[in-house]
């Protein structure tokens, strides 16, 4: 436990900008086959037309997509003008040169009349973009792919997109109070952890939580090395010229940040929880000795928040520890990994209970993130007062002792910070929240409410404004005031 709390603060510490576009802006041409009707050169614009801002606050040119989803706190963070149904990313990578390459193919239906759309990419050099299966034109401005389909597709259709690129993937650094996210490189393969915009490091994308997707990975690594990504092996491994290529799949919705396709050297351990959910574990040499203990943990406590929070939603549990010395865990989907330490059951119950908090239901804008951090935090408390441990009251009454002039009473958790989101208070005050609800409303209506919240929104996307209005539902109270006093207040609650 000690070593949750303080891996929890380590991310919480510091302050970060989080939406800094870092990208190069490369252009290259799209193939030769004829199929493009203007040249993919440069950042032109359509005459008459203004120029898109980055921010997504510019007129747009008639017919484009725009280039944020819509977030306020995140503006150029997701794209608009298309809902993405499936990611196959078919993608080879080696760790001694640290070079990616390959292809994305993403099905997507148009939400409008697109005569250009974009994608989010950070880096690589993008060979061809094809549009159902004719060449695009394409532009890149930072982290931005705009593409520019041969003719418009109108409102309503279902196109595919492929996306020919290649380079060595470069993390997003300088965030002070999240280190270093996305793709990172490590000695044998890659730690792979994207919360909030890192998976645009790895794969072009629509990367903002509030489009989900299926995934197919097919990921081609040298012979020897495991790759990890979510959901389920279709088949064995196969290798052939001293290369292996391993392909999973995750059939249930997926946002962006929780992809993964984690590579290195893996020592795996696998078979079923008590109930019958398929559960992995997978170390990496240096941590052989917390294999089973991840194992039987993982396996135990997805068990029993499914008796909590209701049927687990996906088809497998498990967990990942690489040798990346990340300092903190991240919930990727059915396989939660931990950076560079052997996981206490804390953390575990944590990344665990956010495959209901923030993997099943997930949230559509990053002011809402207590919704997945002070869930998972709460958890940790459910999980010792299950244990026989510290109760739940115990527990808050710890945290409530904190002075009114600390930290934790000036940051209102309801509201996260684009350039401070995973504060503490979000966790912890996010936590506090609802144990004060809790005692409002008692052990048997509160218990509800985790397990009727899950089952609406199921694989879905959830609002604070929903929780409230379903507590006051379950209720039959006026939880006005206790939520505004703990959510959106920058003053210490009443007791
Ligand atoms: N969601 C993680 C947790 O469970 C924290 C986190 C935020 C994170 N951003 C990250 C972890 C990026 C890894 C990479 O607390
Ligand atoms: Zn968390």
């Amino acid at each position: 436990m000690a070593s949750t709390t303080s891996h929890r603060r380590a991310l919480a510490a510091a302050a970060v900008l989080l939406c800094t576009t870092t990208g190069t802006a490369a252009c290259s041409s799209p193939g030769g086959d004829g199929g493009s009707s203007s040249p993919a050169t440069g950042r032109t614009v359509p005459s008459g037309a203004t120029a898109p801002q980055p921010d997504g606050t510019g007129a747009l040119p008639p017919g484009a997509g725009a280039p944020g989803i819509g977030d306020p706190d995140f503006p150029s963070d997701g794209n608009g003008g298309y809902d993405v149904a499936r990611y196959r990313l078919v993608l080879g990578y080696d760790p001694a040169t640290r070079h990616l390459s390959g292809t994305a193919g993403i099905r997507a239906k148009a939400t409008q009349e697109l005569t250009r759309f974009n994608l989010d990419l950070s880096g690589f050099t993008v060979g061809r973009v094809t549009v159902d299966g004719r060449a695009a034109a394409f532009e890149r401005s930072g982290t931005e792919l705009t593409v520019i389909p041969g003719r418009p597709l109108p409102e309503g259709a279902d196109f595919t997109v492929e996306v020919a690129y290649a380079g060595e993937p470069k993390p997003v650094t300088g965030s002070s109070n999240l280190g270093t996210y996305g793709f990172i490189p490590t000695r044998d393969g890659a730690f792979v952890t994207c919360e909030p915009n890192g998976a645009k490091t790895w794969f072009p994308g629509n990367d903002h939580p509030a489009d989900k997707a299926l995934y197919e990975f097919e990921i081609t690594v040298p012979e020897g090395i495991t790759a990890l990504a979510n959901g389920e092996l279709t088949g064995e491994p196969v290798t052939r010229g001293g290369k292996t290529t391993y392909s999973w799949r995750e059939d249930h919705p997926m946002v962006t940040y929780l992809a993964t396709m984690t590579l290195g050297k893996f020592t795996l351990r696998e078979g079923r929880t008590a109930s019958g959910i398929k559960n992995l574990a997978a170390v990496d040499p240096r941590f052989r000795g917390s294999l089973d203990k991840l194992y039987t943990l993982s396996g135990k406590i997805t068990d029993y928040w499914a008796t909590v929070f209701g049927p687990y939603p996906f088809s497998s549990t498990g967990g990942v520890v690489d040798d990346f010395s990340a300092g903190y865990a991240l919930e990727n989907q059915t396989k939660p990994m931990y950076g560079g330490f052997s996981p206490g059951e804390g953390i575990i119950a944590h990344e665990l209970a956010h495959q209901w908090f923030g993997n099943s239901l997930s949230i559509k804008r990053w002011k809402d993130l207590w919704l997945n951090e002070g869930f998972a935090t709460y958890a940790e408390w459910l999980w010792e007062e299950h244990q026989g441990d510290a109760t739940a009251e115990q527990t808050f009454r710890l945290h409530y002792a904190a002075p009114a002039g600390d930290a934790i009473w000036k940051y209102a958790p309801g509201r996260a910070r684009p350039d401070d989101l995973f504060n503490d208070s979000v966790y912890t005050r996010g936590g506090m929240t609802l144990h004060a609800l809790r005692r409002k409303i008692g052990d048997r209506d509160f218990f509800e409410l985790l397990k009727t919240w899950n089952r609406e929104h199921r694989y879905g996307y959830v609002t604070t404004e929903e929780f409230t209005a379903l507590a006051e539902k379950i209720s039959g109270k006026d939880l006005d005031a206790l939520f505004d006093a703990w959510l959106f207040q920058e003053s210490k609650p009443a007791a």
